[in-house]
């Protein structure tokens, strides 16, 4: 993520300093962690089928679906986020629902044929992670 400043380069101001200050311009930013490239990291808990909950980190920008299915544990996604399998399904904890855009219609309709939907279900390739979302929790669906 590019963060742009109005702020003038300030002759004597040291790095660290300068990044409070662009900091300061975006709020949701002062609690995330950076790498050392800059981008901002993620932490989410997730639990899986087996009810172990793990931590795992990804980076702002990231497919949720993508950063499950990198774990034997995670999700399948074999449609690979063309909203057309469901393997990707998950239940967010309610406080994070509304920190992501509505169901479309495609997902809508996709995630209506399922026995196992409940009102916080979502499929994870509809969702990108941001700084916003630190900290989420949410659980696998189990297979249909
Ligand atoms: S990966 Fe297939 S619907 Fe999400």
């Amino acid at each position: 993520m590019l963060v742009k400043s109005r702020r003038k380069h300030r002759p004597g101001v040291r790095n660290s300093e300068l990044l409070l200050m662009l900091l300061s311009d975006q709020p949701s930013l002062m609690t995330s962690n950076f790498n050392q490239e800059g981008i901002i990291l993620i932490n989410i808990f997730v639990q899986d089928l087996d009810n172990q909950v793990h931590e795992i980190q990804s980076r702002e920008g990231d497919s949720l679906m993508e950063v499950l299915r990198k774990h034997e544990w995670g999700v399948a996604a074999i449609c690979g986020g063309l909203c057309s399998c469901g393997t990707c399904h998950v239940y967010l904890d309610a406080e994070w629902l509304d920190k992501f855009p509505p169901t479309d219609p495609d997902e809508q309709d996709l995630l209506e044929v399922f026995d196992t939907r409940q009102e916080n279900s979502r499929l994870s390739c509809q969702l990108r992670l941001q700084a916003k979302h630190d900290g989420m929790r949410l659980i696998i669906a189990p297979d249909e």
